[in-house]
């Protein structure tokens, strides 16, 4: 059987299982993920290197497009204080400004390489109240900013159908003192890190070959701040050129499939029908 890379595994702490391309792709029809393994916050969102191209990139989108990356409600200063605190005690963002929010925000958006999100439980809906998005992956933190979660999956075809309500059930028995990773995957035209579609970004056509193609995986952290008061959900960003996996027979007939079994509307959602038919065929 040919070897089955794991996609994060020197960021993962010993005794945890990193990502794999099969968790990603089982041998099975396409269905959305609801797979869940025990991470480390300090891993997470710890940088890959201290000047790494993500951290660079997040010091320029902050500068220059800050309005289109951060975004705070005033009813989340204090979860943000406290998410700030959460990190500086973890040593991953120094402990100056924390008691100015869009300050907060900000050193956090630019220490830590993963996306981050705040929510705060209202009349038993976890809603969006304050974030810092650099790296979406096309949607923006600013639209999202007063959602409830339905609200914000309202565009994901049947995920709110199919996933809705055992979602909130997650989040409402998150404990403050564990961290659960999930995994999810899409294609794109390019290897930039920011598809927020207010900047315009390429898009997969007929036309775009193999090897401009990359495999975009998203990790996902989630946990509760300790005082209970909101659930912070970070995402991190993983490209890998599509050509490096298609040389494995065995992972390209899995991402075939899963190409092959997912609905048209969610194909569609992905930005993927254009190259459909070219990589179920090839
Ligand atoms: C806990 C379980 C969760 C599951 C199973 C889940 C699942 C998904 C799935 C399947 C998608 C579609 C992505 C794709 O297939 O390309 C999605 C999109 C998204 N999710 Fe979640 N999600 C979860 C939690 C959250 C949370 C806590 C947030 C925080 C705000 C969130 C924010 C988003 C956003 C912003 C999008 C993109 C929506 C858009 O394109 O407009 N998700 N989610």
């Amino acid at each position: 059987m040919e070897p089955d890379p794991s996609i994060i595994s020197p960021e993962t702490p010993e005794g945890m299982s990193p990502w794999t391309w099969s968790d990603l792709f089982p041998d099975a029809d396409y269905q959305f993920s609801f797979q869940f393994k025990r991470g480390l916050l300090s891993s997470f969102y710890q940088p890959s290197s201290p000047a790494s191209f993500a951290l660079r990139e997040r010091v320029r989108l902050l500068s220059q497009h800050r309005s289109d990356c951060l975004a705070w409600s005033n009813s989340s200063e204090e979860a943000i204080a406290e998410t700030h605190r959460l990190f500086a005690e973890l040593r991953l963002v120094g402990s100056s400004s924390i008691s100015d929010p869009e300050q907060s925000l900000l050193a956090l958006g630019q220490s830590l390489e993963a996306d981050l999100i705040l929510l705060q439980i209202t009349e038993g809906q976890p809603v969006v109240v304050a974030g810092v998005a650099c790296f979406p992956t096309g949607w923006s933190l600013p639209a999202k900013l007063g959602l409830p979660l339905l609200g914000v999956h309202q565009g994901v075809p049947k995920l709110n159908e199919e996933l809705g309500p055992r979602i909130n059930r997650f989040l409402g028995g998150l404990k403050s003192d564990v961290s659960w990773e999930r995994a999810n995957w899409g294609l794109s035209a390019t290897s930039q890190l920011s598809l927020n579609p207010l900047t315009p970004f390429p898009r997969l056509t007929p036309q775009t070959p193999l090897e401009e193609i990359y495999i975009r995986v998203e990790t996902q952290s989630l946990t509760i701040l300790p005082s209970r008061t909101a659930i912070l959900f970070g995402i991190r960003i993983h490209l890998t050129p599509l050509a490096d996996l298609w040389v494995n027979a065995n992972l390209r007939q899995r991402i075939q499939r899963a190409l092959r079994t997912l609905p048209a509307s969610l194909a569609d959602y992905k930005g993927l029908t254009p190259v459909l038919a070219k990589l179920i065929a090839g």
